[in-house]
């Protein structure tokens, strides 16, 4: 349809007809055809604005969406198809690693592939929009949601969110692709005390050069949608924040598609304590910019009257309404409400060998090897594997946010082993449980998590009991451990990060009779692992991998696949270090370098400062050296180019990819500068003994910040130029840039 067109139908809609298409509904409401009366009620919205409605929550299945889709139109007037949204973050049916783990591929490359492959999934089932990327930075391991971001660096989350965006949006074609809605604007990921939902509050600088860089990317990446976060900004629910909205957003980015709330966010306008009711949550949302209510009944009760009133204009509800009408027409519904939803290609994508050995690749590349003592891996052939734990034979392995995911295509780590090693080479038992207690986890919705529980002692001291006969008869014991999928994702913020009690006590009644061993943790954030990573020989991250997961950790530990993944959030040493993160300020007082004694100094007295395993570390089998790190020049002017060289060789005799990291420092600014900050970085493949002369080109661009007037921009001075393999192991070069 030609914009003039949607103007024109814009006029012929009545104010409870535009208000509607303000309105998302959760899938409750469209059930049956009949009215949902119960969650009419509950919510409070005046009945016959359902009907009104403009786009659905979270309802996915081909043959769902066509039936609420022509249910919809035959009962609508103006005949504008319902826009179907949902949380489809890392996966539809075929889930990938979460992406926490996928930002550890250093890959967006393969990421962008996976969204491709995630949208053609999702719009056979008839989805039209995606929650999705969730781009916010994260240094707090205690916020459950780390495993929704790639993690604590701003350059590397804008790097993936414009990846993640364009595999989902690819052209917009029916079919294939979904309108993208980057989340959660603003600084979601940095609430007090890591606690879900709590109040972020930094400096104007510090937002604009560490949170916003990400969903910038995002917009200018050409996401459709954005959507506005629980927490507030500067001391202002970000859903009414309209510094944040408009001047920002929609003014300096130029964004010119459609902000929809999170979850309730409009009626939270009144918990915040910023609205009176839901009238001046309404009002505040919509002067703030905000186009579509998530179900809340704020906008469908509390618009009109606002408008008969004057308090709002109908020039900024047509502006909203005609925002949501452009969307549509871009999805193309006008043409074709249906848009590629297909019972019978939903049924041919599921499962398809390209997804499944995607998401292995995925998978494979996001594992990451923090620890391997005595050339522990890979497993040696030949040797009598045992696997243990609650997450040996689990297929949970999906991770809070896979919604769609089917469970039943889940590979185990047990059943990939069952595979490839013999009978007599492999045993498994489960050990003991995952939790000590499942109280205060709560319920996620769809989840429905499939506890193995050991309900009698005589259960447990039998299922300990037959480990400690395998790790006996074993010559490695392989540890499956982690995290319950409860404990992380939305609502999982946690103080103690160390791993569940009752593993590391079974760990420890197991470890005396293990002749080696590996532990294989899966869990959604940064954990703590100072204590037990003394007690085993490898740990290999696997975080929440996904569909394929068992088939890619097996990859790995047989050495089928070289470790390649590098961490992307840093492990803290102790959950009293946290935020801990590796582009700090120094300090006027340095622990390292300060001329006061050192009890006089920034550090604590109980632990280093620096993390248990750093941002950009990984092991992998081979080994890698760094060297001959030069510059085309040591002064860099306006409008040139430095060219940095450093060669990398392959010190093994087994080939893998390196992560080539380049990290900046500004040594003197307006303003503090972070000891170093991660500019660009390449991931190579390096046969055995292959030498190779990378090169990376160093700008002006990559020297601004926001001076002390909030500037953009380079200043004069001196600067080191860092290369490693991870941030805190590089080589240094000195350059100065000069006007
Ligand atoms: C949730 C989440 C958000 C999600 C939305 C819709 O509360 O915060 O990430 O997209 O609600 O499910």
């Amino acid at each position: 349809m030609e914009e003039k067109q949607l103007v024109n139908l814009l006029e012929t809609l009545t104010v409870e007809e535009k208000i509607g298409q303000l309105i998302q509904l959760s899938g409750d409401f469209f059930n049956t055809d009949a009215m949902a009366v119960g969650p009419v009620q509950k919510l409070g919205i005046d009945p016959h604005m359902v009907q009104l409605t403009g786009s659905v929550l979270n309802v996915l299945g081909a043959d769902q969406v066509i039936r609420i889709q022509q249910h919809h139109l035959e009962h609508s007037r103006h005949k504008i198809p319902l826009l179907f949204m949902a949380d489809i973050v890392y996966g539809y049916k075929t889930v990938f690693p979460i992406p926490l783990a996928l930002g550890c591929s250093w890959n967006p490359g393969l990421v962008k592939a996976c969204n491709e492959l995630t949208a053609k999934e999702a719009c056979a089932a008839g989805a039209h929009v995606t929650f999705a990327p969730m781009v916010d930075v994260v240094r707090d391991a205690r916020w459950g949601r780390c495993m929704e971001s790639t993690g604590e660096d701003t350059y590397l989350n804008s790097v993936f969110a414009k990846a993640m965006v364009e595999g989902f949006q690819g052209d917009f074609t029916p079919g294939s692709s979904l309108a993208s809605c980057v989340k959660h604007y603003a600084a979601y990921g940095a609430p007090e005390g890591g606690r879900e939902y709590n109040t972020v509050d930094m400096s104007e600088r510090r937002l604009r050069e560490e949170y916003l860089p990400p969903y910038k990317a995002a917009v200018e990446a050409g996401c459709a949608l954005v959507m506005t976060a629980f927490n507030t900004v500067d001391e202002i629910p970000a859903t009414a924040n309209g510094w944040l909205m408009d001047e920002v957003l929609r003014r300096e980015w130029g964004f010119d598609g459609v902000l929809i709330t999170d979850y309730a966010a409009i009626a939270e306008l009144v918990a915040h304590g910023v609205a009176e009711d839901d009238k001046a949550a309404a009002r505040l949302a919509m002067e703030a910019g905000v186009d579509i209510d998530m179900k809340t009944a704020c906008y469908a009760n509390q618009l009109q009257p606002l408008l008969e009133e004057g308090t709002i204009s109908l020039k900024k509800l047509d502006e909203a309404v005609l925002r949501v009408l452009k969307l549509k027409n871009k999805l193309g519904l006008f043409e074709d409400p249906f848009r590629g939803a297909s019972p019978a290609r939903e049924q041919e994508l599921k499962g398809s060998a390209d997804s499944l050995s995607l998401s292995r690749q995925a998978a494979a590349e996001s594992l990451v090897l923090l620890q391997n003592l005595n050339s522990a891996l890979p497993l040696q052939p030949g040797k009598k594997i045992a696997l243990i734990g609650p997450y040996a034979d689990s297929k949970e392995l999906n991770g809070l946010w896979a919604v769609y995911g089917d469970k039943d295509q889940v590979v185990t780590v047990k059943s990939a082993f069952q595979e490839i090693l013999e009978p007599q080479l492999f045993k498994s038992t489960q050990g003991c449980e995952m939790l000590d207690s499942y109280e205060g986890l709560g319920s996620f919705g769809y989840l429905t998590q499939a506890d193995k529980r050991l309900e009698t002692d005589e259960q447990r001291a039998a299922e300990l009991e037959q480990a400690v006969a395998l790790a006996k008869w074993a010559d490695v014991v392989i540890f499956a451990m982690g995290e319950h999928t409860l404990q992380s994702g939305e609502a999982g913020s946690r103080t103690d990060l160390s791993l569940p009690g009752i593993q590391t006590a079974f760990m420890e009644q197991v470890l005396p009779w293990a002749k080696e061993s590996v532990l294989l943790l899966f869990n959604g954030r940064p954990l703590v692992l100072t204590d037990i990573k003394d007690k085993v020989d490898a740990i290999l991250e696997c975080w929440f991998p996904g569909t394929e997961g068992g088939h890619a950790i097996a990859d790995l530990l047989t050495g089928a696949v070289n470790p390649s993944g590098r961490l992307t959030m840093s492990f803290p040493y102790a959950a009293g270090q946290v935020p801990v993160y590796y582009n700090s300020f120094n300090t006027g007082r340095p622990s390292k370098t300060s001329t006061h004694s050192l009890r006089f100094t920034s550090r604590y007295l109980d632990c280093p400062n620096e993390p248990l395993y750093p941002f950009g570390y990984g092991l992998s089998y081979h080994t890698a050296e760094y060297s001959h790190l030069r510059l085309s020049s040591t002064v860099l002017r306006p409008g040139e180019v430095i060219e940095a060289e450093i060669e990398v060789q392959n010190t093994s005799g087994t080939s893998g990819d390196e992560v080539v990291q380049l990290y900046i420092r500004d040594l003197v600014g307006s303003v503090v500068r972070p000891v170093k900050e991660l500019r660009d970085f390449r991931k190579l493949h390096l046969q055995a003994g292959e030498q190779r002369k990378i090169s990376f080109s160093i700008t002006e661009e990559q020297l601004k910040f926001h001076t002390k007037d909030m500037k953009y921009a380079a200043e004069e001075g001196n600067f080191e130029l860092y290369i490693g393999n991870q941030s805190d192991n590089c080589l240094m070069a000195a350059f100065s840039f000069e006007r």
